[in-house]
């Protein structure tokens, strides 16, 4: 079929095969280029098919060599009806690895649930016996506790006072004011509940109990910080908490690893495009102004430069893992630097409809988006026929 994007809002409905695999070649190339990582020999990468999570796993792979399995809740393609772009990414990654001859395999499911635990651990003690590191990038709006059967929906919120501050609307480029009314102290609990660290350590204490970790193991779970500007709507709101908890799990875990000597670390990334984070209002205004400052210092980084640093700079240098005072690993230093973050408070000031074409980056913005879902990749053809059924080659 002709696969052309449909877009509601801040998601898209279509993605296309031949975009989605472009975009996973890139990023192998990408990392390629950068050399080999003395690293991970044995990968579980739990949240693997997009985003900072995608390019975990191809960084594991096509840096360091690694055996994969990737967890992560796709839709799979059908007759007439194109996959979520995560399957495409994946049946792309796992052709590309097996054509290197890299062990790689995955589960479709719901990474919450006990069950999908379970597969996950029977799979690792079946084919790859212990693994070495486990990245956690989970992105989702609910969780189904596994014990309770309570359904957690988080929000994104602030929380004591309304937040007004301006937004826009990337498609049409309207900037506008937006007032986001406080979360209640249930809202508070649920986000913490999706987005903070208790199913992490879930997954940390089913595969060690299962014998699944090797000495030394790692596992590292993904943060964001971000300015002054978004502290209302992101670090001190609803999933603010949500990262307390999960960099404070973080601490947790490596005590509980401790026999294996292991460690767990949460690192912070840079704010980028990706499905979760066009929804949160306020962010996509300060990703598009700081898209245009970072791209004009040559400092912008996409989820695949942020990931192949992480391994190349900070996990696997041989040496220490430089932390920052709270112990949590720092890659968006970058973004949070003192120049970049001034020249953004000042085109913030500046943002209104008329102005953000010229100060914003708000192509690169919607450009990143729809290349999300396999749209507006160069070198792609979308005129052409394609076939929307693709098969997960290392689906379990
Ligand atoms: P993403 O939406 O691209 O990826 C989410 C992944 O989780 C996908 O693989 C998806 O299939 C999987 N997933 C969601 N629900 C699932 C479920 N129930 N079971 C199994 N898999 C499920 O998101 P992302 O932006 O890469 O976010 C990953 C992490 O990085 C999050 O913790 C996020 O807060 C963090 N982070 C994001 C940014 C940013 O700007 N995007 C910045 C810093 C940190
Ligand atoms: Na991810």
């Amino acid at each position: 079929m002709i696969i052309t994007p449909r877009v509601r809002g801040f998601i898209c409905l279509t993605s296309h095969p031949k975009g989605c695999e472009q975009n996973v070649v890139n990023q192998i190339n990408y990392v390629k280029s950068k050399g080999t990582v003395e690293g991970p020999k044995n990968v579980l990468v739990i949240g693997a098919s997009t985003g900072f999570g995608l390019a975990s796993r191809i960084t594991s792979a096509f840096a360091s060599n690694a055996a994969t399995i990737g967890v992560y809740f796709e839709k799979p393609s059908a007759e007439g009806k194109p996959g979520s772009p995560g399957w495409y990414n994946t049946a792309a990654f796992e052709k590309q690895a097996h054509e290197a001859g890299l062990y790689a395999k995955s589960i479709n499911g719901d990474a919450f649930s006990d069950e999908i635990k379970q597969k996950t651990l029977d799979l690792i003690k079946a084919d790859l016996g212990q693994i070495d590191l486990v990245i956690y990038s989970l992105a989702s709006p609910r969780r189904v506790h596994p014990k309770t059967g309570v359904v957690h929906n988080s929000v994104l919120k602030p929380i004591g006072q309304t937040f007004s501050n301006k937004t826009v609307d990337f498609h049409t480029g309207n900037v506008s004011e937006v007032s986001i009314t406080p979360a209640s102290e249930e809202d508070i609990e649920n986000t913490v509940a999706v987005m903070g660290g208790e199913d992490w350590a879930m997954w940390m204490e089913a595969l060690k109990a299962a014998d699944l970790l090797a000495p030394g193991a790692t596992t590292v779970a993904y943060s964001y910080i971000g300015p002054a500007l978004t502290e209302a709507v992101y670090r001190k709101g609803t999933i603010g908490r949500a990262k307390d908890h999960l960099e404070a799990t973080a601490f947790t875990i490596t005590d509980s690893l401790k026999d294996l000597n292991g460690k767990a670390y949460v690192s912070v990334n840079k704010a980028l495009v990706t499905q979760a984070s066009s929804a949160i209002p306020v962010i996509p205004l300060y990703i598009s102004l700081l898209y245009k400052v970072m791209k004009a210092k040559g400092i912008h980084e996409g989820t695949i430069e942020q990931i192949q640093r992480l391994f190349q700079e900070r996990l696997y240098t041989g040496g220490e893992v430089a932390v920052d005072e709270k112990g949590r690993i720092r890659i968006d230093d970058w973004e949070m630097r003192e120049d970049v973050q001034a020249e953004v408070a000042t085109l913030w000031e500046q943002a209104t409809t008329e102005t953000l074409p010229q100060i914003g980056d708000l192509n690169g913005y919607k450009t990143d988006f729809f290349k999300l879902f396999g749209f507006e990749v160069a070198g792609v053809d979308y005129e052409q026929d394609v076939n929307e059924v693709v098969e997960v080659p290392g689906l379990v």
